[in-house]
């Protein structure tokens, strides 16, 4: 929906600081290309040892800038052990048979003209063009709360409806359940290779290369390759997302939790912020010293900031409304996700078992968040 190649050679302009005929700029594509390299989501039967070739032999061909890359090409890991995997068992509906019956019904009873006339504004503001790469920050207060999964409906659902591309982007040190969540079997390419290996004179069809394809359209990076190592750090978070943002209109980052280093720098740095709160009187209380600090700094975070109520347990009994009001009294908009059986389950998200309302909240969260996201410059 994007003019697509004017806001990557703006902003590789901005960054390179030269012409994009003669420079770098003139290799960008807007496009995501049809065919994707092997090498991000082959299997691990497949996948070759670690080789000290600069390039994956089945990658992106290397760049003329790429040799400055010494480490060897990582090997790709499962992101659930396979013996792990067979007992997942299968995936159920968020929506038992009777409601999803009772849904029909009530879609037939309805306006017709007045949901098709919702949904086409919605859609319409997820799709808003950008004019450079804008950045949705995803955060909590503390972990469990249902951080990945957000980041990931809302990268499946941006995924879906845009035309440009979307990247998800893992930015939490502990072992994160974002690849799981958005599908991916296998991960290899973590933020701290890309930070290595990423130049100003790669397309986006070699950048691609290093990223897992997501089903519903879009690109997924690891912040690991699953296993305990190095955690992220702010420079390397600050390299990896400023250099991606020349190829992809949106990315949604998955952020460690509040007030860690790299958490802080993500929301400073980002267009829209989203904060996850649990259903819980501790949690909202605890997000509610978020968001007035928030409102308490120079520039308006708040503005420009989400919160999704996340109802990850079927057992809270808290009042939603009470809640969402306590939130919403800083002035940000709150975005309820219901409890789901098949978010409950954990493993990968198909978003065609998720419940209706958690659809219709997805949704309506990538709207705000994006809202929020185009607005600023
Ligand atoms: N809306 C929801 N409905 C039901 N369960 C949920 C929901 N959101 C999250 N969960 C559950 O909470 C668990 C933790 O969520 P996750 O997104 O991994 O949290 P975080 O990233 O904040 O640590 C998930 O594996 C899932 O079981
Ligand atoms: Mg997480």
């Amino acid at each position: 929906m994007t003019g697509g190649g004017d806001w990557q050679r703006d902003l590789l302009r901005e960054l390179t600081g030269e012409g994009t005929e003669s420079g770098g700029g003139a290799a960008v594509r807007p496009r995501q290309s049809a065919s994707m390299p092997e090498s991000a989501s082959e299997s691990p039967s497949t996948s070759a040892p670690a080789s000290t070739s600069p390039a994956p032999a089945s990658g992106p061909a290397p760049s003329p800038d790429a040799p400055r890359r010494p480490a060897p090409a990582p090997v790709s890991h499962p992101t659930i052990d396979p013996r792990l995997a067979i007992a997942l068992g299968r995936p159920q509906h968020g929506d038992p048979v009777t409601r999803r019956a009772g849904a029909g019904l009530r879609r037939l009873a309805s306006s017709a003209a007045r949901d098709v006339s919702r949904l086409t504004e919605l859609a319409r503001e997820l799709q808003q063009p950008v004019t450079t790469g804008r950045v949705v920050a995803v955060t909590s207060i503390r972990g469990g709360v249902g951080k990945s999964t957000v980041s990931a409906l809302l990268g499946r659902t941006l995924g879906h409806y845009r035309h440009d591309p979307v990247l998800t982007l893992e930015a939490d040190a502990a072992l994160g359940t974002l690849p799981t969540r958005m599908g991916a079997e296998t991960v290899r390419w973590s933020c701290g290779d890309l930070a290595r290996i990423l130049t100003p004179a790669m397309q986006l069809t070699d950048v691609t290369g290093y990223l897992v394809p997501v089903a519903d359209g879009g690109w997924l990076l690891p912040a690991s390759q699953g296993r305990v190592g190095a955690p992220l750090d702010v420079p390397t978070y600050r390299t990896v997302t400023l250099a991606l943002r020349r190829y992809f209109a949106v990315t949604v980052v998955d952020c460690e939790t509040l007030p860690g280093e790299v958490a802080r720098t993500a929301m400073d740095t980002a267009h829209a912020r989203v904060i996850v709160a649990p259903m819980t009187a501790e949690g909202i209380h605890g997000t509610r010293q978020v968001l007035d600090w928030l409102a308490r700094l120079p520039h308006s975070a708040l503005s420009t900031t989400v919160v999704a109520l996340s109802a990850a347990t079927p057992d809270a009994t808290i009042d939603a409304r009470t809640a969402a009001a306590h939130l919403r009294e800083p002035g940000v908009p709150v975005v309820t996700l219901p409890y789901d059986r098949h978010l409950a389950q954990g493993g990968p998200i198909h978003t065609a078992m998720l419940a209706g309302a958690t659809r219709d909240a997805a949704v309506h969260l990538a709207a705000e968040a994006m809202r929020r996201a185009v607005r600023v410059r």
